[in-house]
């Protein structure tokens, strides 16, 4: 055995056996606990949250619920994981680990401000660099979206009382398609965005805007919706959503190659995904607004 002297940097044993992975099960188990007593809290308060603090915009919210949310997610996480790391949309990164929390403790803050049904908690799990499970507990609709990677989404349904595998919608051509979509909250990046809808709307069958992203992916793994595009969207908006509405069978991707982000995001089934990606590449929709 080698010794190590004060001050010298320590490289990797190679004939010491490998840190096993996390089971992307086990997190996602977590993640679905910690998100449903978020929910269970949101809930209690719906309908009666004070904005606190504008972001972006003016009409770019925080209540105190999206902070009193995501603190008990950082608080579960950790207290059941404390090495890892946490990217929150209210609190930002903390920690270092090889796992990170991606989490939107309230995605759809204007809906939950007004009473609306469409909110989400969305929790995802990445494990050097990779998004491994993701959950998106949508409480107004009694559901629980749950995926890992290579292992399937899902739906729990309390009015069901039934646990599904997702599949999105295959052959469906983009004149028929039913297209989710979102718009920013600065004005400039809206303009833009209502720009590109009006030239989505005539070649598409409709559009839909719940005002939550997280949401939106899932309605692409169960089917509600066929598509699903956005610019300006974050990674704590689609982290869970995405692996969910990918692990029913959906392609998500940005624009020429590029990931999704906040450049584009596009989720859909692949033949569908082609046709839709060619409309928003030639409306140039990737563009900064200015
Ligand atoms: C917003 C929602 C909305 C989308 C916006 C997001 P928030 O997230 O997901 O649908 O259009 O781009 O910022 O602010 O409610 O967490």
């Amino acid at each position: 055995m080698s010794q190590l002297r004060e001050g010298e940097p320590s490289t990797p044993d190679p004939l010491a056996p490998d840190r096993p992975s996390p089971d992307p099960l086990a997190l996602a188990e977590l993640a679905r606990a910690v998100a449903q007593e978020a929910a269970d809290v949101l809930l209690a308060s719906h309908g009666q949250a004070a904005v606190v603090q504008v972001k972006s915009s003016p009409t770019d919210v925080v209540t105190q619920l999206d902070r009193a949310a995501e603190q008990l997610i950082r608080d579960r996480l950790l207290a059941a994981r404390p090495a890892d790391a946490i990217l929150g949309e209210e609190g930002g990164q903390t920690g270092h680990g090889s796992v990170r929390w991606i989490v939107d403790p309230l995605d759809g803050t204007v809906n939950y401000l007004y009473g609306l049904p469409d909110w989400a908690v969305s929790i995802a799990a990445e494990v050097d660099g990779e998004v491994v499970a993701g959950v998106v507990c949508v409480p107004l609709q009694r559901a629980m979206f749950t995926a890992t990677l290579g292992g399937g989404a899902f739906l729990e349904s309390a009015w069901q009382d039934r646990r599904q595998r997702l599949a999105c919608n295959a052959d469906v051509p983009l004149a028929s398609a039913l297209v989710a979509t979102g718009f920013g909250y600065e004005s400039a990046r809206r303009s833009t965005q209502g720009q590109v809808v009006a030239s989505v709307l005539p070649r598409v069958r409709d559009i839909r805007r719940t005002g939550s992203a997280a949401n939106d992916l899932c309605s692409v793994a169960t089917g509600h919706v066929d598509a699903y595009y956005e610019q300006g969207v974050h990674e704590w908006d689609i982290a869970a959503g995405g692996l969910i509405a990918r692990e029913a069978g959906a392609m998500m991707g940005g624009l020429a190659g590029e990931p999704p982000g906040e450049a584009m995001t596009i989720a859909a089934h692949p033949a569908l995904f082609g046709e839709l990606h060619d409309l928003l590449a030639g409306l140039d929709a990737g563009r900064m607004p200015g």
